[in-house]
């Protein structure tokens, strides 16, 4: 297995013509390391998995089988564009798993933060270990592993004070029979964005904002449900678009929606009409631990109400949460 320390030597990836080169590197190493066997890669639509996926597909092709869990908590588009970009355009050997129901129907009724998440957490490995299982003679296991997981939990274990425990670093069954590729291992995030652009993929996934694996499910606050999940969606989708207009984009570091289990009591032509208060979050931050409000533009704001009560069912009202962390955490959950 190769090094998890990056040489001081290694010069840092910003060009297209560096990109190139470490992955004609990358794509002769995976050849070699592979063989004709095949290897298994859990596609999420994250910016590190989409980029092992089109550096492993560069290199092996359909020996790559791709598993993409949809859990029912995504952003609006977001399976829609991991089928289209590997599934179609790339010509992936991928499998869909649409496992919406399963998750929904196990977090109903669930309204703590914590318990939803070990639910969603849980139910993941279950879904890509039961579809694995599926399959015949898989002998590798390709990770997005990239060099900050590999620092955090390096300082992780030398502390004793776990900040993060990184799933794909050390958290795997020392039992298993797959051997582990992980091209990017060694690359800092803005790296691995640089060879995503180089292997062709679209702008919009390599600059993806962080995500959080529970997805949708952690700002869906309290127990939730499938009306209020939808409106979070279109809310976030709205939030999205008028943020890509306006260039906040490119500036602010996260935002999205969140939808409390709180309704208020409004007014629409001339009925009263409850819904649920749309609560926009945008925040810059370097390394999550604490984190700064965006000043959004009055102006941009009002738009942004206006679209969202008026597009979508079931929300109302349209608040901006100017928290900084510390003391609100980036999620409310
Ligand atoms: P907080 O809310 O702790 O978030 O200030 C810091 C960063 O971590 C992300 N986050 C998560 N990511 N699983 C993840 O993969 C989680 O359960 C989770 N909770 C928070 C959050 O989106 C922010 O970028």
């Amino acid at each position: 297995m190769s090094s998890n320390v990056r040489p001081e030597t290694m010069q840092r990836i910003t060009t297209k013509a560096l990109a190139d080169a470490f992955i004609a590197e990358q794509v002769a190493q995976i050849r070699a390391q592979v063989g004709d066997k095949k290897v298994l890669l859990a596609l999420s639509g994250g910016v590190d998995s989409s980029v092992v996926a089109a550096l492993l597909i560069k290199a092996i092709g359909k020996q790559l089988v791709c598993v993409h869990v949809n859990h029912g908590l995504m952003r609006k588009g977001e399976s829609e564009q991991v089928i289209e970009v590997f599934g179609k355009e790339l010509d992936a050997n991928l499998i869909y798993v649409d496992a919406t129901d399963r998750f929904l129907d196990l977090l109903a009724g669930v309204a703590d933060p914590e318990a939803k998440r070990k639910i969603i957490g849980a139910e993941f490995i279950k879904v890509f270990d039961e579809e694995s299982a599926k399959l015949d003679g898989i002998s590798f296991l390709a990770q997005g592993t990239i060099y900050p997981d590999i620092l955090e939990s390096i300082k992780a274990a030398e502390s004793g004070k776990p900040v993060k425990s990184h799933h794909n670093v050390g958290g795997l069954p020392e039992d298993m029979a797959m051997e582990l590729v992980e091209p990017v291992k060694l690359l800092f995030k803005d790296e691995v964005r640089v060879v995503g652009e180089a292997l062709g993929l679209p702008h919009a996934m390599v600059y993806r904002q962080p995500f959080p694996g529970p997805g949708l499910g952690v700002r869906c606050l309290g127990a939730i449900t499938r009306d209020r999940l939808a409106a979070l969606r279109e809310a976030d989708a709205i939030l999205r678009e008028e943020f890509d207009n306006c260039g906040l984009a490119e500036k602010v570091w996260q935002y999205f929606i969140a939808i409390p289990d709180v309704k208020s009591v409004g007014v629409r032509n001339e009925m009263r009409y409850e819904g649920w208060p749309a609560i926009i979050r945008a925040v810059n931050t370097t390394d999550a631990m604490s984190a700064t409000i965006e000043e959004i533009p009055y102006a941009v704001l009002h738009k942004i109400t206006n679209r969202i009560t008026a597009e979508v069912e079931g929300i109302n009202r349209v608040l901006y949460d100017l928290t900084p962390k510390p003391i609100g955490t980036i999620e409310w959950e």
